[in-house]
């Protein structure tokens, strides 16, 4: 969603600036738009990609040594010119870039406007600019200060004031980061975005306030008490957010998935599980686990293994449910939250609630110091390096082999029984997946006769239920074909009708548990003419009687061929999409990293 970058110090301000929004493309967003200081504010904005608004506007042409920017993914008004970020008061001494929802800005604008302030766009981030402007008495943090106690809702915001040499950035709901060096100071939305200038950044937390200089940061909370934050050294690389040789940070994450899944395990397996998680964890007698689209897809994964292995009753929710529905919650309840980013809203507002109504709570989280992983009581990190692509691949792996990894450790803890077999099995998943890559070709092929279908089905029973579901998620995101994934018997119940010779159906048929009764759905799909791709276990040729392609994976514990399974999926989705011509890395209206409720 919309990204934010800022900049003062003795280089020129804009290609920095441009270089950090362009990181953080990745996000998702509709407008782009610069502001330098320079003597006056100068500020150049416009709908569409990066690139080619550079390209016609010279955005990183402007002079001057402090600055923002912003990319906006459109929430109030259209995504237009007149709308993009930054925003200036009325005297133009005062511009904004904002993330979040100002939830009581109708109000305010009503009464600016009656104050006599002229609004130029439909944003209910305008508003702030002109509530700076209202408070300025010669000090911009006062002044914003000031503003940010009148408003209700969300903000990661920066503001300039063109006779001040200083950023003013605060944060509340939507993360602000700020990231020093000798000889400049940085604030961004995402890390990643000023990354490759330095490793050392400075975290806020909500309601806090950042004054920074040239070569200075002063933390201040909104009642104006100084907060003696400290520096995080941060400890992903260049070349990990850099797509290298491969065509898309997609397919590179892909490929990165033997190595993230190392790195997940990487000191964690042994003669036991080792987790630094607290010891109160271990008299749960319930799990809840909540979290939304792809990790949601891994909590119903962690759901079977958490009832099969540690034998305690699991249920799932999305966040955005579970937020709202007045959930009962015992003592004894443990509340699992599953996200990559670590701050999508409703998954955020779930952790909050759940511990609200006190429940012990435990975050599994990739990106570290994010907010959930900060705000959550114990945390599984996952390790599993930077997600650039929207669709999210690696850390969905990494997410159901955390999962695995908790499930033993909670059987170790509560019955005392250590699972030597599994943890054996899951170092060897990555050799595993290894092998499914090198299947590239074929599953390339596969995509190459079906990807002018405009409808897919996706089937699995059991534990690869959910896997269906992620592989039929994968396809919509980024190939923008309809495809549905259900329990293989609950095909019988309605998805049936649909089946025809345009209809290609994807098993999860791995040999073990139900695999018998999936064969009967295959002959049902095949009488009615339907296309099957099995995904089925290595050594197992029967299959191709029924399956019109088959793409093998080695064999693994049941309960562990959701990770495997789940590979030649993402890359048949990948191989699709980019046969459409597709942006993969960005599909249309999503965002990697959903911060709106
Ligand atoms: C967005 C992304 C998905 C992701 C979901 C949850 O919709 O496009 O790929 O699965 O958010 O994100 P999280 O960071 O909480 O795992």
């Amino acid at each position: 969603m919309c990204g934010i970058v800022g900049y003062i110090g003795s280089h020129q301000a804009a290609p920095i600036l441009v270089n950090g929004i362009k990181r953080l493309e990745y996000r998702g967003y509709d407008s782009v738009g610069v502001a330098v200081v320079n003597g006056e504010i100068e500020i150049k904005k416009e709908v569409g990609m990066i690139d080619k608004v550079n390209a016609v506007h010279c955005l990183d042409k402007m002079e001057g040594t402090r600055g923002i920017a912003h990319t906006r993914w459109a929430t109030h008004g259209e995504p237009s010119k007149r709308n993009a970020h930054p925003h200036m008061d009325c005297t133009g001494d005062v511009a904004i870039v904002h993330n979040g929802i100002i939830e009581n800005y109708v109000s305010i604008r009503k009464m600016l406007q009656e104050e006599g302030h002229a609004m130029a766009s439909d944003t209910d981030s305008e508003v702030i600019a002109h509530l700076i402007e209202k408070f300025y008495e010669g000090n911009l943090e006062t002044a914003v200060r000031k503003a940010l106690l009148q408003i209700q809702g969300t903000y990661g915001l920066a503001a300039v004031h063109k006779r001040e040499n200083k950023i003013v950035v605060a944060r509340n709901g939507s993360p602000i980061v700020i990231g020093v060096k000798e000889n400049g100071t940085f604030a961004a939305s995402d890390a990643s975005a000023i990354l490759e200038h330095t490793k050392k950044m400075i975290y806020l937390d909500d309601r806090e306030i950042g004054v920074i200089g040239p070569g200075a940061v002063v933390v201040k909370n909104l009642e104006d008490k100084k907060i003696d934050k400290g520096t995080q050294e941060i400890e992903w690389d260049l070349a990990q957010i850099e797509k290298g040789e491969f065509k898309h940070f997609m397919l590179k994450e892909i490929f990165e998935q033997p190595e993230s899944l190392k790195n997940t395990m990487r000191g964690r397996l042994g003669n036991e599980i080792k987790l630094s998680i607290n010891s109160r964890i271990e008299d749960s007698e319930r799990l809840i686990l909540v979290a939304g689209g792809t990790s949601w897809h891994a909590a119903l994964i962690g759901r079977y293994l958490l009832e099969e292995i540690a034998k305690i009753p699991t249920e799932v929710d999305y966040s955005s449910e579970f937020r709202y529905r007045n959930p009962l919650i015992r003592e004894k309840d443990l509340v699992v939250v599953i996200s990559q980013s670590g701050e999508t809203a409703d998954t955020l507002a779930a952790l909050r609630e759940a511990k609200k109504r006190g429940a012990k709570t435990l975050g599994i989280i990739n990106v570290v110091g994010s907010t959930i992983a900060r705000e959550a009581e114990m945390g599984v990190y996952l390790h599993a390096g930077p997600e650039i692509g929207v669709a999210s691949t690696k850390a969905f792996t990494s997410q159901v082999t955390a999962l695995c990894m908790l499930a033993v450790y909670l059987k170790e803890r509560k019955r005392g029984e250590t699972d030597i077999k599994l943890m054996r099995e899951l170092s060897t998943l990555p050799e595993k997946i290894d092998s499914v890559l090198k299947n590239k070709d074929k599953i390339k092929d596969i995509a190459g006769s079906v990807f002018k279908h405009n409808n897919f089905l996706y089937l699995g029973r059991g534990i690869n239920f959910p896997v269906a579901l992620e592989g039929a998620l994968k396809l919509k995101e980024i190939s923008y074909i309809h495809a549905e994934g259900y329990p293989a018997a609950e095909m019988k119940h309605g998805p049936i009708a649909l089946i025809d010779e345009n209809m290609p159906v994807v098993f999860v048929a791995n040999k073990g548990k139900g695999y018998e009764k999936t064969l009967s759905n295959m002959e049902e799909v095949k009488a009615r003419h339907g296309k099957i791709i099995a995904i089925a276990t290595e050594g197992d040729e029967d299959i191709k009687r029924l399956a019109d392609w088959v793409i093998h994976v080695p064999e693994t514990l049941d309960i562990l061929t959701p990770v495997i399974n789940t590979i030649p999926l993402q890359l048949l989705a990948y191989y699709i999409a980019d046969m459409k011509g597709l942006d993969v890395d960005k599909p249309r209206n999503l965002a990697k990293s959903v911060t709106v409720e």
